[in-house]
């Protein structure tokens, strides 16, 4: 025995010689840590799934570790909170995530970005390419320019060294007082979903992350930390979620961001419905749900009800998502599955957009700040909405010899709307004024409209006035052939407009000038729908919205007919506020930290539905915008294959200039009952050249013609006829119709026929 053990200990000291020198090779070296850090990692195998990447990643990462990914921070000094922003996060920025340098996680570096890479105010601002706003966006009705403007402020946020973007906002418009309208895309939720999802989906081709906000009902900014909106789930599904639903599914974002209001009595960012039942469990979303800059209320019930991740420290009450999560981990309140399924929501979609696989490095100099001026120039071109035209007052004519251009700092520049998504002209602001604080200030592009119509005329006198005294500006319009008045309305986030008029005495002096000199053209730049008293008097109105970098120029360019205007409006322009829902804005003017309720008793009748409903006539229908030619819509053919209803129609430019049309295909049902008379159900936006003709055809998604039952979680088609409806906006008269038949048919939440 003991000679076997002698012997079989000799055995093994040889064969611990033989094998000592291939175990010497690969031996570590004496800086073993680093040498881990450098080893080949699983979870980099681009051959696996993203799945796949996140698991084999998660199991490597200690307690600490997850609880940095969960944890955001403002990316901005914040001295009246005693906070100084992360080193390692970019100037004036919104947010940063650390990342785990040990697992190759990259840091996560946020931005504002509704319209391009925003800059919070101070005194390090980042100087990017503005889009137009996003009502504008919406207002081109042109998902390749939604797309295309996307695509530029995703690469221009990459080249300053951003891999997640705040853009994407989606809240439905039912509040036209609401400041922050320029924002969002419209009252309609196709047009406002499509519009986004392709905005997003712009962004993401850039290997970041983008987020859709605000989830939701975030749709006035009186009271909106506290307020709590009140409707229910079946008129929900088929407005506001369905517009974010549809964003969601076009756009496939990486993250969503929750609201600041309460809906139905729960926070946004702790409720269980809004964040597990319907975006998680009924729609599938696998990325992660960040809170709004200080939209977390709590760790527990906001953990539980599905909040991945707290974001803008220090604007909560507190660190909920930091000491206070280990411990409510530690002690099962929050059980281990839960915490992990919140880390793999945020690392899923690093791996699935690219952000693991292509780091962000800051190199702003590579910009082509050039080109992509010229990317949202077309967007102001394309969204820019001839309101009135009557006897073809525009375009401009080149023969004028005396033009007053009168107003709103037409002579240095173009506005912009106010807030976290504020961007930062290249060259810096034409103008600063406004609040010096957030909301503020409020800016000029520096893309003078006075200088590029006077570069088209240059025989022409072109003399401006600053419209600050009414009575002077009619003295020069008298003495004009022809009067470009321009108005603006700066809106902002967090403040609500008080009503709907023209601030600053404004409708009185187009009215004055009107008065002067009947060829009076007003270019408008507002954050939404406006009343224009005066429109009778003057004789033509263009809607510029908020036009961004090159404003001025795309303005010109509508004014001389170099673009044909193609932009429709995303949005009804009442004609008072009583035919509002709500004639009198909850809660404004506002009493800090108020509880307010805003009950939605108008369910999913909104905009264009509510009008029609109440058989209100608006100021402007959904729908409208004129061109410089015109267009004729025939031989309208529904049928049904499949369940879906497919219209097709010829549309003909029927005038003398090339230009393009909306043809919008409305569905109203003959017997089912919905919540108004008619929905769009799609549209083809077509380019024609003078005298051409063209075939479209529109496919209608089905939730379209259905009902929500909330029972069932299902969309119901109620057996019968439907009127599909072809027209120029949503109060065409000139609008036919035709009739099909459909079955009765059920699909489920997603919007997919059970079979
Ligand atoms: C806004 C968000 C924005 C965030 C970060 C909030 O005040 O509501 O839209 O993304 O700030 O700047």
């Amino acid at each position: 025995m003991i000679f076997q053990k002698k012997i079989s200990l000799l055995a093994m000291a040889i064969a611990l010689v033989s094998i000592a020198p291939s175990f010497a090779a690969e031996a570590p070296p004496a800086d073993s840590k680093k040498a881990t850090s450098e080893a080949p990692k699983a979870w980099m195998n681009k051959k696996l799934t993203p799945e796949q990447r996140t698991d084999l990643v998660l199991k490597e990462m200690t307690m600490d570790e997850k609880l940095k990914l969960v944890f955001g921070y403002f990316g901005t000094d914040a001295p009246w909170k005693n906070f100084k922003r992360p080193v390692e996060s970019i100037t004036q920025s919104a947010g940063f995530v650390y990342g785990i340098p040990r697992l190759g996680i990259p840091n996560l570096w946020l931005a504002d970005a509704g319209i391009g890479v925003a800059s919070q105010g101070g005194p390090n601002v980042r100087e990017a390419t503005a889009l137009p706003s996003g009502i504008n966006t919406a207002a081109t009705w042109d998902l390749k320019t939604a797309y295309a403007g996307g695509a530029m402020i995703g690469s221009e946020a990459r080249a300053f060294g951003f891999n997640v973007l705040l853009a994407g906002g989606v809240n439905l418009l039912r509040e036209p007082r609401n400041g922050r309208t320029f924002e969002y895309a419209g009252e309609d939720p196709l047009l406002a979903g499509k519009i986004v999802g392709a905005q997003i989906g712009g962004i993401q081709s850039n290997k970041i992350v983008s987020t859709l906000k605000h989830y939701a009902f975030n749709d006035q900014e009186t009271n909106r930390g506290t307020l709590n909106v009140k409707i229910d789930d079946a008129p929900a599904r088929m407005a506001d979620l369905l517009a974010l639903q549809v964003a969601y599914e076009d756009g496939n974002p990486g993250s969503v961001m929750c609201a600041y209001n309460r809906v139905n009595g729960f926070y946004a960012c702790e409720s269980n419905y809004l964040l597990n039942e319907v975006l998680k469990k009924d729609w599938g979303f696998k990325g992660w749900v960040m809170s709004d800059w200080g939209a977390t209320h709590s760790t527990i019930p906001a953990a539980n009800s599905g909040l991945d991740q707290q974001s803008g420290i220090p604007f909560d009450q507190s660190e909920y998502f930091g000491a206070a999560l280990k411990e409510a981990v530690q002690n099962g309140w929050v059980s281990q599955a839960r915490f992990d399924d919140m880390v793999r929501r945020v690392l899923q979609p690093m791996f699935e957009f690219g952000v693991m696989d292509n780091p962000v490095s800051a190199n702003p100099e590579t910009i082509n700040f050039k080109a992509n001026g010229l990317v949202s120039q077309k967007d102001a071109e394309e969204g820019m909405v001839l309101l009135k035209n009557d006897n073809k007052l525009l375009p401009l004519s080149k023969a004028a010899k005396k033009i007053a251009v009168i107003g709103s700092r037409a002579d240095i520049g173009v506005l912009s709307g106010g807030g976290s998504s504020q961007v930062y002209p290249v060259g810096g602001a034409a103008f600063k004024g406004g609040p010096q604080f957030f909301p503020g200030p409020m800016l000029y592009y520096p893309s003078s409209p006075l200088k590029a119509i006077q570069a088209r005329v240059p025989q022409a006198k072109v003399t401006y006035n600053d419209g600050v005294d009414a009575v002077a500006a009619a003295k020069l319009a008298a003495d004009s052939d022809m009067v470009l008045v321009f108005v603006n309305q700066w809106t902002a986030e967090s403040v609500d407009v008080p009503n709907l008029s023209l601030p600053d005495n404004q409708d009185a002096l187009v009215a004055a000038v009107a008065k002067a000199n009947a060829k009076t053209v007003v270019v408008m730049q507002t954050g939404g729908p406006v009343f224009m008293p005066w429109l009778a008097d003057v004789g033509a109105a263009v809607e510029a919205w908020y036009p961004g970098t090159n404003g001025g120029e795309a303005i010109a360019r509508v004014l001389f007919g170099e673009v044909n205007p193609s932009g429709h409006l995303p949005a009804t322009f009442p004609a008072s506020e009583a035919q509002l829902p709500r004639p009198v804005l909850d809660g404004y003017p506002e009493v800090k930290d108020a509880r307010i309720t805003v009950n939605y008793t108008e369910g999913a009748t909104v905009g264009y539905k509510w009008f029609d409903l109440k058989g209100h006539k608006p100021l402007f229908p959904f729908g409208h915008g004129l061109s410089y030619s015109e267009f004729a819509f025939s031989g309208l053919k529904a049928d049904v294959k499949n369940g879906l209803i497919n219209a097709s129609f010829t549309v003909k430019n029927t005038g003398s200039v090339a230009g393009k049309e909306v043809a919008q295909v409305y569905v109203a049902p003959v017997s089912a009952v919905w919540e108004a008379p008619k929905r769009l159900g799609g549209w083809q936006k077509v380019d024609l050249k003078a005298g051409a003709s063209t075939k479209a055809s529109v496919t209608i998604d089905p939730r379209l013609v259905g009902m929500y039952d909330s029972a069932t979680k299902t969309w119901k088609i109620a057996e019968g006829d439907y009127k599909v409806i072809l027209a120029a906006d949503a109060t065409d008269a000139k609008a036919t119709s035709v009739t099909v038949h459909l079955n009765a048919a059920t699909l489920d939440v997603k919007g997919k026929f059970v079979k």
